[in-house]
């Protein structure tokens, strides 16, 4: 094996490695890029091409490529203490620095724990375990149920995957997890209802405590939601919307989770989704921007209406039976500490407002002049650019339909790494994005659609 020898990287991609959500075999024809290097909001490959990061990573870079802050504090950590547990007997002062830094953080959302694990799908099903725990120690064990939204993402793991609300994610697994159902989203472009915003909440609102009747509120533990849907095409909701969840779940004592693993640290325009909705939530998933996706990481952060349930003496053993060998590794937690003091020192979730309204306002002209645009929306630095056969219909380019992909290979042809699910352009750059780096990317993708038309 010689992996510094880029033929040989090539065509070893495929061989012993399997690739999230990809079939292998489209993988034999549709070679990924091999990326070496990152600096700033930019990523080289191995064979040298440099590409502005439209998609930060994985919407996790927050912080953009090559922090030295983030750097110096993992190798002081690694060279102090590599590794130490939370288990039973033992603790590390990264991990209790860093649990004190996010209720700091999340103090206005009412935050007062975290629980550490290694992702966004560590940090859904931790919150999932809690829910349920919460309510068993309350004396209301019947609580078990889940509800969550149609397009919603919580990770793969069975207990997320179970709350998904996307057939795709799942098909291939089931049989899910008993008690996780779904409901319609407030999805503005494509619903059956209404073309105005805050009908369109209400009504959401409506079929969601409806669903609750039926299934009986005592039998539910809590409702999962991302305050602005990423996975299933940045979906943004009215801004009654998250408002609403939380008067609903007050009313039928239900607790309200939300899953910010995406719009967590910055990324939505406030340094929390909720917090741009002006909602506090019972309890908080966090990962990718935590530690700028440097290190593996993520919390579950609970107020202290859920923190109280575990203080009390009640009949159901209150041993948080849950976390991993790996939960507050300290490396991962001192690359937060300096992850999250970047993310504040440099306002990135301001930063990620201004220069996100100002891609929003760029993408939209883009739209009057390419029929194949149906719509662009996005919070912050998380957009997308919907593509659609027919604006009249609506009907969207499907999997099978190589229009899409065309876009967005066009657009690393010429410098701007993109990501494309389905017929949708995901834009998640990193928070240190400026609006001459928005330009740069504007123009690649007109002449994207310029020299592919429709
Ligand atoms: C909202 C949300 N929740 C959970 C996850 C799962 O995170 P991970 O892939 O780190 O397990 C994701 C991943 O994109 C996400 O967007």
């Amino acid at each position: 094996m010689n992996s510094n020898n880029n033929a040989w990287l090539k065509e070893h991609n495929t061989v012993h490695l399997m690739h999230p959500m990809q079939d292998p075999k489209a993988l034999h024809e549709n070679r990924p890029l091999i990326i070496q290097s990152g600096k700033g909001v930019h990523i080289t490959d191995i064979d040298g091409r440099r590409f502005i990061d439209c998609q930060g990573g994985l919407w996790c870079v927050n912080a953009g490529y090559g922090r030295r802050e983030i750097i110096d504090a993992v190798t002081r950590q690694m060279e102090e203490l590599a590794y130490y547990s939370l288990f039973p007997g033992s603790t590390n002062a990264p991990a209790i620095a860093l649990s004190q830094k996010l209720t700091e953080v999340a103090a206005e959302e009412g935050m007062v724990k975290a629980s550490f694990g290694l992702g966004g799908s560590d940090a859904v099903e931790s919150a999932l375990k809690i829910a349920r725990q919460y309510w068993k120690l309350e004396g209301q064990p019947d609580k078990v149920k889940f509800i969550s939204l149609y397009n919603g993402y919580h990770g793969l793991n069975f207990g997320g995957m179970s709350a998904c609300g996307g057939n795709a994610w799942k098909s291939s697994y089931e049989p899910l997890m008993p008690g996780f159902f779904q409901v319609e989203s407030p999805h503005l472009y494509r619903n059956p209802f209404t073309n105005d915003p805050e009908e369109l909440a209400e009504i959401c609102a409506q079929i969601l405590e409806r669903q609750i009747e039926m299934q009986a509120p005592g039998t539910i533990a809590a409702l999962i939601a991302e305050p602005v849907q990423g996975a299933g095409g940045v979906i943004v909701p009215p801004a009654s919307y998250w408002p609403r969840l939380r008067q609903i779940c007050d009313k039928y004592d239900i607790l309200l989770i939300a899953d910010e693993v995406i719009t967590g640290l910055g990324r939505s325009g406030s340094l929390f989704g909720s917090r741009g909705w002006g909602v506090k939530p019972d309890i908080m998933c966090l990962a990718k921007g935590i530690s700028s996706g440097y290190v593996p990481l993520s919390a579950t952060l609970v107020n202290s209406r859920v923190a109280q349930a575990w203080e009390r003496d009640a009949g159901f053993t209150s041993v948080y039976m849950h976390g991993y060998t790996y939960s507050g590794h300290p490396v991962s937690c001192a690359a937060a500490l300096a992850a999250i003091d970047i993310v504040l020192d440099e306002n990135l979730a301001e930063n990620a407002r201004v220069v996100g309204d100002y891609f929003l306002q760029k993408l939209l002209t883009l739209k009057e002049k390419h029929r194949a645009i149906g719509d662009v929306r996005g919070k912050g630095l998380m957009l997308a650019v919907e593509l659609v056969k027919d604006r009249a219909t609506k009907e969207p380019f499907g999997p099978a339909d190589a229009y899409p992909l065309a876009i967005s290979e066009a657009c690393v042809s010429n410098g701007v790494m993109i990501r494309t699910i389905v017929n949708k352009l995901i834009i998640s750059p990193p928070l240190t994005f400026t609006k001459e780096h928005v330009d740069e990317v504007v123009e690649v993708l007109d002449r994207a659609f310029v020299a592919n038309p429709w």
